[in-house]
């Protein structure tokens, strides 16, 4: 078995080493952030939700225009390193970008372009809870990516830093018209009148697939999880939670479902629906691996 602190690694058909190059110094990738990616969850030593992980990337590449990745090599990719990493692999994740590009923004033509495919499987470090933090910056819903899975996270890395900095493990975004948005690796719930509520897809959140599947199963186990109308949970709903009078939680592939215990450093009670909503998911990632 591989030391489970360092990623495995597979590129172009086969494994690499960690200190192997599998990328130029050209990549637009790493010059521009010109790329997409999917990390998974790691169930008994399969990718958990694959298959709608491999929808997303398509439909993010897409988005990026870039050519779509071949499915059966992707799938190939994550087959191998999880198999190389064994039982403590906790996530899979896969990167397309341009591959070699120019210095600029602009791009070769098609003709000329050879992305880079990586795929990756490390540890994953879970917490049943959550703890967050308010920042100042806004996701834009009218970006030219908004929605999409791009590896320009630079914005993400600062609100995380930010987040535990002050002893919090993940940031809540507002977007530009002041409405609750998501987290900078998760989606958000709020629990309030008996209900759990997630910002609509037009708020410029990511389409989580873990928020996907609690909407799915909830519906089907009449457990009340629903999508906000637009302007239905403002940012400043999360007053609410600092008063106690709304819960949270927050949805993602490495954490799954997780309820928040404390909002900029100050307690949050867990509610009754994120409580169950907890137990339902877990329930349901274990009867089936690719949901
Ligand atoms: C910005 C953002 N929002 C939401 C999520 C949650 O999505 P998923 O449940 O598909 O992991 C992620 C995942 O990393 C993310 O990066």
């Amino acid at each position: 078995m591989s030391d489970p602190a360092r990623p495995v690694i597979w590129s172009d058909g086969r494994r690499r080493s960690p200190d192997e190059p599998v990328a130029t110094a050209v990549d637009h990738g790493l010059t521009v952030g010109d790329g997409v990616f999917e990390t998974c969850g790691v169930v008994g030593g399969q990718a958990f939700a694959l298959s709608r992980h491999l929808r997303r990337l398509a439909r993010s590449a897409q988005g990026l225009g870039l050519p779509a990745p071949d499915e059966d090599t992707v799938r190939a990719g994550v087959s191998a390193v999880l198999t190389a990493a064994g039982p403590d692999a906790g996530r899979v994740r896969i990167t397309l970008t341009g591959g070699p590009g120019p210095l600029g923004s602009h791009r070769f033509a098609p003709e000329d372009a050879h992305p880079t495919l990586i795929v990756l499987a490390g540890p994953a470090p879970r917490s049943p809870v959550a703890r967050v933090a308010r920042v100042p910056w806004v996701r834009n819903e009218r970006s030219a990516v908004a929605g999409l899975k791009t590896t320009s996270y630079a914005e993400n890395v600062v609100a995380l830093a930010e987040a535990y900095r002050r002893g919090a493990d993940e940031a809540l975004l507002a977007n530009t018209v002041g409405e609750l948005c998501e987290g900078t690796g998760s989606n958000v719930f709020v629990e309030r009148g008996g209900e759990l509520l997630t910002p609509p897809l037009s708020s410029g959140c990511l389409a989580g697939i873990t928020r996907e599947l609690l909407l799915e199963w909830a519906a089907e186990a009449g457990l009340p999880v629903r999508e906000a109308a637009a302007g239905e949970l403002p940012y400043t709903v999360l007053d609410e939670a600092a008063s106690g009078r709304v819960g949270l939680l927050l949805s993602g592939s490495v954490r799954n479902v997780a309820p928040v215990v404390a909002l900029d450093g100050q307690d949050v009670e867990v509610g009754e629906v994120s409580a169950a909503a907890r137990t339902l998911f877990e329930a349901r990632m274990a009867q089936d691996v690719d949901p």
